[in-house]
């Protein structure tokens, strides 16, 4: 076939082609409507009832774990250790999911069960409706009301207004009751390093030596002697640092922080300048050290800049250097705070 001759589809495809009468020819048939099936609850009295009582007793199961939140709430605090953290957590959790949980099925299940099945079609139209069109609207929500049926069944809608309005109460308590609470934001301006506080391994605890950290190796790293009884865990999760040695020929140093680093050995603050998550992928090629959050991206060569992602501030720099017996230890504090750039904005 030539190039100059028309396709065969071409050819033979008239439906974009204007009518005389100003209409395009249809492109497709109307399938129309399935065939509609009538549902248990429909023809049935007693199934239109179990579904009423299923509906209630998934608003009830919202409103037991409100409650359930609330108790929990007081009667299982965080505390200070790992584990009555989790189980609060849990609970919490828990409490939270099923109560919206329970008001989501009940919701799902009253429209598919008992609300009225009738089928209806409406013709596109132009985005603003007619005026007709809005009071028609309005007709149809109030329609829709009256086959709900919430003016006749007074269970059901007491147990709906009962989950819809106890639930709120399962976010306004958690923040009224930290009203007056520890909102001391100074305690982000330092952590627990130290001049001479050694740099160990996490969780282990064991102390590095300088000699030991080889080119492109990554440690993930605490300070030493880091008692979780003495130190609560919020301290510890500030500390936590992630140090590279890097070859020193491709380290770009501020003049003030050439002495910050031994021998192209370099530790930053673990917690991202975002909003907080570990960042802990780094890449030995690029130096990139990357938040697997939200993907920022920082480069460890110069100076935890960051080079993508919605990070505003470099990683925070852990001033190091070595002790008598070579092991890596912490010149003093990071000199601004970690974590989120928010709290760079407070005086701290
Ligand atoms: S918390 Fe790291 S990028 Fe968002």
């Amino acid at each position: 076939m030539s190039i100059h001759e028309p396709a065969p589809e071409a050819a033979t495809d008239n439906s974009l082609v204007l009518r005389e009468d100003g209409t395009y020819p249809e492109r497709f048939e109307d399938p129309g409507h399935p065939e509609h099936h009538q549902r248990m609850g429909d023809v049935d009295p007693k199934a239109n009832k179990k579904a009423e009582r299923q509906v209630v007793f998934l608003f009830v199961i919202s409103i037991v774990a409100t409650i359930g939140f609330l108790v929990a709430y007081f009667a299982v605090p965080p505390g200070d250790t790992p584990e009555s953290m989790r189980l609060s957590n849990l609970v919490l959790g828990l409490g939270l999911a099923l109560s919206l949980l329970g008001i989501g099925l009940a919701g799902v299940h009253w429209a598919k069960a008992l609300m009225n099945d009738h089928e209806k079609a409406e013709d596109r139209h132009e985005q603003r409706s007619s005026d007709q069109t809005r009071v028609e609207a309005i007709e149809v929500l109030k329609d829709g009301a009256a086959d709900s049926a919430i003016g006749r069944r007074s269970l059901l809608q007491g147990t709906m207004i009962g989950a819809l309005a106890l639930f709120p109460l399962a976010i306004v308590v958690p923040i009224v009751g930290n009203v007056g609470g520890d909102w001391n934001v100074s305690k982000f301006g330092h952590t627990m390093w130290r001049k001479g506080t050694r740099l160990t391994t996490d969780p282990a605890g064991r102390p590095i030596k300088a000699s030991d950290v080889t080119i492109g190796s990554v440690f993930h790293v605490i300070p030493d002697k880091l008692d979780e009884e003495e130190h609560p865990l919020d301290e510890k999760a500030k500390a936590v640092v992630l140090m590279v040695r890097l070859d020193p020929e491709d380290l770009k140093e501020s003049e003030e922080r050439k002495s910050w680093s031994y021998n192209g050995i370099v530790a930053y603050s673990k917690i991202c300048t975002h909003v907080g998550c570990p960042v802990a992928l780094y890449e030995q090629q690029t130096h990139h050290l990357l938040c697997p959050c939200h993907q920022s991206t920082f480069d460890v060569a110069d100076g935890a800049k960051v080079v993508f992602g919605p990070a505003k501030r470099p990683l925070p720099q852990l001033p190091i250097t070595v002790d008598d017996e070579g092991y890596l230890i912490a010149q003093s504090d990071f000199d601004e705070p970690v974590g989120p750039t928010f709290w760079e904005r407070l005086t701290l």
